[in-house]
């Protein structure tokens, strides 16, 4: 179900989602930039689908919106007909699991459940009521909003010092407003950049194949009057080659122990060519996106995606048929082509002790 925005989120306002009693109101990515509509979920697994289809996407928001899942199926559930407290809990538990698969790289959404599976474990144990469970649950979801946007402006302010008068700063994907609670990583670094110096740039590559750079990085940009010029995917180096990139900041969907990072795919070659030209690459994430089960890079589950991302461009297929393909939707970048990872508590080098 879709409606316009007018009555029911504030306006001038990015914020990818609002938990409200009746419905968790997710503005729609996929319709960015062509309509600001705003899309009504009601159950857990209407949200399972809204992160599987990147309704809502960008590992800090899918972590939130997860959270807000396990809200609605506490709300869908109370309310069953016989329902009894054991079976309430483990109706819970089931939907926390399946919200908590819908999309593997980002751990963010596993851990975001992990926090709300804890508790309802903990408030069963303590044989408190359905009604109970419910109401902290919804208090515990709406932390873990409110932490990640306090989380996003410390990074903002962190990677802020890093960025030289008048950069022109490369970015890539969407680590923005869209893609957290608010405010964003990446662009959390340009934002709080941009306050004290408005003669920053922004470079947006397009990001293909969902193109979250050009349709969702530069409209955060134009709402807010950051300067931003949108580049396809492969000018990137040649635009490093000819002195037009001070320094590349991205965001990330995992980051192992020893600071190996998965992100948008073609993240890897962006590191490659900042490494060969001497540019600072950043990586901008909050804690939560630190997996320290995760020894290295290897071990970082990559989510593959349907094809027809690679082969539908607006309604028309961009290719023959007959053609085979492969939509890695995730890279890893090894940790030594990272000048440093900036999150909410600082800013780490290599080698990485978080
Ligand atoms: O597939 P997406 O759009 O969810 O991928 C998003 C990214 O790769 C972002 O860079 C990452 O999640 C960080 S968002 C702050």
């Amino acid at each position: 179900m879709s409606f316009s925005s007018a009555e029911t989120v504030p306006q001038g306002v990015v914020q990818a989602m609002f938990l409200h009693p009746d419905a968790v109101l997710l503005l729609d990515q996929t319709a960015l930039p062509r309509e600001v509509r705003y899309t009504k979920i009601t159950t857990a697994d209407e949200m399972r689908h809204a992160i599987q289809t990147m309704i809502v996407r960008g590992a800090p928001a899918i972590g939130v919106a997860g959270a807000y899942g396990v809200v609605l199926s506490g709300r869908q559930h109370l309310s069953e007909p016989g329902q009894t407290c054991e079976k309430f809990v483990q109706l819970l538990l089931a939907d926390a699991d399946l919200l908590s698969q819908a999309r593997p790289t980002a751990v963010n959404l596993q851990w975001a459940i992990d926090r709300l599976k804890t508790l309802i474990q903990r408030l069963a144990d303590a044989s408190e009521t359905p009604q109970t469970i419910l109401q902290k649950l919804e208090a515990e979801a709406q932390t873990i909003y409110e932490e990640d946007l306090a989380m996003c402006h410390a990074i903002g302010q962190n990677g802020a010092a890093l960025v030289p008068k008048s950069a022109r700063i490369l970015t890539y994907c969407n680590a923005g407003a869209l893609a957290t609670a608010g405010y964003g990583t990446a662009l959390g670094v340009v934002r709080s950049a941009f306050e004290t110096d408005p003669t920053l740039q922004v470079i947006a590559c397009e990001t293909r194949p969902r193109l979250q750079g050009a349709r969702l990085t530069s409209w955060e940009m134009v709402q807010e009057n950051i300067p931003v010029t949108l580049i396809t995917d492969n000018m990137s180096a040649w635009l490093m080659k000819q002195g037009r990139v001070d320094l590349v900041v991205v965001g990330a969907d995992r980051i192992a122990a020893n600071g190996d990072t998965a992100n948008k795919i073609g993240t890897y070659l962006l590191a490659i060519a900042a490494k060969r030209h001497n540019i600072p690459f950043y990586v901008a994430a909050p804690s939560s996106t630190i997996d320290p089960q995760i020894a290295n890079g290897d071990e970082i589950p990559i989510e593959v995606r349907p094809d027809e991302e690679i082969y539908w461009i607006h309604d028309e297929t961009i290719c023959p048929e007959g053609v085979s393909f492969y939509n890695p939707a995730f890279d890893v970048t090894p940790a030594e082509l990272i000048t440093a990872i900036i999150t909410e508590k600082g800013v780490f080098r290599f080698p990485y002790h978080w």
